[in-house]
């Protein structure tokens, strides 16, 4: 089924949608990008997903390509126009169009390209499964906390891991997990703590992550921001991954070892639910 998306200030059928081949997202991955979950026609977290978007430009220095005001607009109009339910909407701003040069040009306008994509989000098998995943060397560059659209190294270990036979990659960096290949990683210890690597360059700071923290805090689950090696992910009593697509989702095989004797655990269950319970709460809200 045709969709309808929205390029530079057009909503056109997929098929006639166009970007130069001088944009600059294409030319050096220029461009940064977020993607919104959307539940019951809904955007779910999308303020802190704004804020964040900020500041990716920010330290990118491109430009804000329009107010906060009109992206929001756009997207709860692609999201009427598609009818979407359920699923995501993606949104893109590249730093622009100009002949093709190492240095940021200067007073060009900045592009904004966004598309919805349907995708059953709290029903899905994999929940009720959980995932397995293979760790893998970090080869991404240095600035992970910049969410830009340079994800070759992130598909390149995804389908490593989904060829050997795992749902997933683990990032690992001088022995210590970094995150997964498009969420953040946590495990939870023997003695019941949840774990999950410190803010940082080296990591995305997750919306997510964010806010089942705030959950955890909430209801008491202890936790520490640190980070943890693939020894003790191996040996935890459960381990699960966080985005705006999976919400909390339960990692069961970690490189073949079984994370608590195979099925979701208790934790990462309770988060999933009071995650899911949260964002429909607030959506019915507004
Ligand atoms: N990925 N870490 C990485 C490397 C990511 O790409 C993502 C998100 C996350 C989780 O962030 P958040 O909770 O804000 O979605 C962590 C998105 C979903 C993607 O690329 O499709």
């Amino acid at each position: 089924m045709s969709r309808i998306v929205y390029v530079n200030g057009e909503f056109l059928p997929e098929e006639e949608a166009r970007v130069s081949v001088f944009d600059r997202g294409f030319l050096f991955a220029d461009a940064v990008y977020e993607v919104s979950a959307v539940l019951r026609g809904r955007l779910v977290d999308n303020a802190a997903h704004m804020a964040r978007l900020h500041r990716s430009l920010a330290e990118l220095e491109i430009p804000v390509p329009t107010s906060d005001e009109e992206i929001v607009a756009v997207q709860q109009a692609l999201i009427e126009r598609n009818d979407l339910d359920e699923g995501v909407v993606y949104l893109q701003v590249t730093r622009g169009v100009a002949d093709r040069d190492f240095v940021f040009p200067e007073g060009i306008q900045s592009g904004l390209v966004m598309f919805t994509q349907a995708e059953a989000l709290i029903d899905k098998a994999l929940a009720e499964r959980g995932i397995s995943v293979a760790t893998t060397p970090d080869l991404r560059w240095k600035r992970r906390d910049i969410k830009t659209v340079a994800l070759l190294a992130a598909s390149m270990a995804k389908t490593a891991a989904k060829r050997a036979g795992a749902d997933d990659a683990w990032f690992v960096e001088d022995g210590y997990v970094t995150e997964g290949s498009s969420n953040n990683a946590f495990i939870v210890t023997a003695d019941g703590i949840l774990v999950t690597r410190q803010l940082g360059n080296e990591i995305l700071h997750g919306i997510t992550r964010a806010s089942i923290l705030r959950l955890c805090q909430e209801t008491a689950i202890p936790f520490q921001e640190r980070r943890f090696t693939v020894a003790e992910a191996y040996a935890a009593r459960e381990a699960f991954i966080t985005s705006a697509s999976t919400f909390a989702l339960a990692v069961v095989r970690i490189d073949g070892h079984v994370i608590g004797g195979g099925v979701p655990g208790p934790v990462s269950r309770r988060l999933r639910t009071l995650y899911i319970e949260a964002a429909l709460r607030d959506s019915a809200e507004h």
